[in-house]
């Protein structure tokens, strides 16, 4: 199959108050590859996802999503297209709702079952992607009395629910514990190698925290790109050392990453 572009930002600048965001950001996802953007707190990854999930204007650059140019064309039209887990959106959902409502309800982007008409269909729709990441026993538990572990995963399946043809995360394993981490990214290898699932940018600080089966990374640091390409060729010791301004030793085990500080 011949890859098709998913996303591509083309010197794309976001200032706010004078500063540079992000600088002159050339990023491309092609259809079959999994990116991980890793870089410290502030360097710009939340930022660069917004502007990637057209919630957020760049300064200026162009952005394209499915073939669609930001500014040219009615990017409502495609933005349901983008599917965006981030923070705070467990904070948004009322926690006395069945985890299966939460996750069906993003058919329609919405936070309440009682907006929409829901069938069957989308009942067992919301189920499969429940047990693609290995949720589908707590379908009738109520969302707020999940782990957070499982709830990053509930919120994973309802990114799903919509069909995006993108899937944006926004590091989907703070906060978890061992188990949870393993789970989610265990849920998040499954889905690299499902032919349906679609392209994944998933940021992170942690290269403990890249899931196997993902192919690319972008290096960031203070809004701009230090390193980009596959995995395989440029996640190395002097990439991650300069990424962090600290030197790094980085190990692969298993097709899983870990790094730590060198000792002398
Ligand atoms: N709306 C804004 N106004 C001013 N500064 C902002 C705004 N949004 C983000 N920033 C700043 O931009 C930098 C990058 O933020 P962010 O994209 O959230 O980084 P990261 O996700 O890598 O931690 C931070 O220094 C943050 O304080
Ligand atoms: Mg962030």
């Amino acid at each position: 199959m011949i890859p098709k572009t998913i996303l591509k930002l083309s010197d794309v600048t976001l200032r706010r108050e004078n500063k540079a965001i992000l600088d002159s950001i050339n990023f491309q996802v092609q259809s079959g590859e999994n990116w991980v953007v890793l870089g410290p707190n502030g360097c710009g990854k939340t930022s660069l996802l917004r502007i990637a999930s057209l919630f957020e204007h760049p300064s200026s650059g162009v952005v394209s999503v499915l073939g669609k140019t930001l500014g040219k064309t009615d990017i409502r039209k495609i933005r349901h297209l983008v599917g965006f887990t981030g923070h705070g959106i467990s904070q948004l959902l009322r926690p006395d709702l069945e985890t299966e409502v939460v996750v069906m309800t993003a058919k329609y982007g919405a936070l309440e079952p009682w907006w929409h008409t829901y069938t069957n269909e989308d009942r067992a729709k919301a189920n499969a992607h429940m047990k693609a990441v290995g949720v589908n026993h707590l379908a009738k538990q109520k969302f707020g009395t999940l782990s957070s572990g499982e709830k990053q995963r509930a919120l994973l399946a309802r990114s799903l629910m919509s069909d995006p043809e993108l899937l944006l995360l926004d590091e989907p394993a703070s906060g978890l514990d061992l188990p949870g981490r393993e789970e989610l990214i265990n849920s998040l290898s499954a889905l690299t190698s499902d032919s349906h699932a679609p392209p994944i940018v998933m940021v992170t600080h942690h290269v403990e925290e890249i899931p196997s089966g993902f192919s690319h990374i972008l290096f960031m640091k203070n809004g701009s790109p230090i390193a980009s390409g596959p995995i395989s060729e440029i996640l190395n010791t002097d990439n991650l050392s300069k990424c962090f301004g600290i030197h790094l030793e980085i190990r692969e085990f298993n097709g899983r990453w870990s790094a730590q500080g060198k000792t002398n």
